[in-house]
């Protein structure tokens, strides 16, 4: 049996039958088995109601998520952005208290919630509202440096791979929840996976894909970047270095999908039925995963249920249907999954 990167190589190239893997270099070998938790679109609430989004128990969600993570002890936590309900200060306050209490690193990408909205008349009474650079302020060490860009690339040593956070965000856009990766961003995750020699965990908001029928509609193309076929064209490039692409902003269950060699995740919130977070494990033979339900008050699951069938998805649905759609939301059939490399 071969062993060593050798081996790994080797797994590498016979691993995925749909998913060719060629190998142009060698990487450094992942150090140890990796786990990594993923905390999906929080939409932190301090002043909200509990509905389709939980809003009182926004902060409690959180807690226990970064409490029972604790307990797991990953290496690393990602946060795919959405940590707030609409670019709040005092919610980022909360959140990022709530953050700091993991007890290893966490890193963290802007989503569409994340900044004071183009469309002043969504600004509530008793907030104060944020700038993208006071996000990015905030979570400086966090994935962003002191340059202040949006984007960023950070090597987690003691896991043996690199992550780079990337954000196509439109933050002068007034309708809709879309994203555009900028160029500028296209070259720099191009320059990055190049020089890159460990494997690269890629995280942004929007998703690269889309799940369901998503691209049969305006409101479900706005849960992809725009230009995602650009960004899969550089990832499919240097697909050999690419660990997996994490994405929030759909709220769905976990959906996996290995596309021309790239595997790709969409993580469920934490925030919306079916509340759920994510434990990934990563070792010589490929990612695991697993997705647990947020520990929030008896009822939080039900009602969080309700809203979303009460919700605009659901409207003019006859029960069938609605089944069958909350069963897409649901997705249980990948709440646990292994993707060989
Ligand atoms: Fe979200
Ligand atoms: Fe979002």
């Amino acid at each position: 049996m071969q062993t060593g990167i050798t081996g790994f190589l080797s797994m590498v190239a016979q691993g995925c039958t749909n998913c060719p893997h060629p190998v142009e270099q060698e990487l450094a070998p992942l150090t140890k088995r990796i786990k990594i938790g993923v905390i999906g679109d929080p939409h932190v609430d301090i002043r909200g109601e509990d509905g389709w989004r939980l809003g009182a128990s926004s902060v409690s969600g959180l807690t226990t998520t970064v409490a029972v993570l604790n307990e797991k002890e990953p290496d690393l936590v990602l946060v795919p952005g959405d940590l707030l309900a609409d670019g709040e200060q005092e919610n980022l306050d909360r959140a990022k208290a709530v953050l700091d209490r993991l007890h290893c690193p966490y890193l963290v990408v802007s989503g569409n919630h994340d900044y004071i909205p183009a469309d002043r008349s969504r600004l509530r009474r008793g907030f104060n509202y944020l700038s993208s650079a006071e996000f990015v302020g905030a979570f400086t060490g966090h994935g962003y440096d002191d340059t202040g860009k949006l984007y960023w690339s950070q090597k987690m040593s003691a896991a043996g791979l690199r992550v780079i956070g990337l954000d196509g965000c439109l933050r002068e856009e007034k309708i809709g929840w879309g994203g555009v990766l900028p160029q500028q961003q296209l070259a720099f995750l191009a320059h990055e996976l190049q020089q890159a020699t460990r494997r690269c965990i890629v995280m942004v908001h929007h998703s690269l894909l889309h799940w369901g029928d998503d691209g049969n509609s305006q409101k479900g193309r706005w849960y992809s970047l725009d230009n995602s076929a650009d960004v899969r064209r550089i990832l499919e490039k240097y697909r050999h270095k690419v660990a997996m692409v994490i994405s929030g902003h759909r709220h769905i269950g976990l959906r996996f999908q290995c596309r021309n060699g790239v595997p790709y995740f969409v993580v469920p919130s934490i925030n919306t039925y079916p509340l759920r977070y994510v434990m990934l494990t990563l070792d010589a033979e490929g990612i695991g995963w697993r997705t647990f339900p947020v520990s929030v008050a008896e009822g939080c699951h039900e009602k969080a249920r309700l809203g979303l069938l009460a919700s605009s998805s659901f409207a003019g649905l006859d029960e069938q249907q609605k089944k069958k759609l909350l069963l897409f939301y649901e997705n249980s059939a990948q709440r646990t999954g292994f993707h060989p490399w």
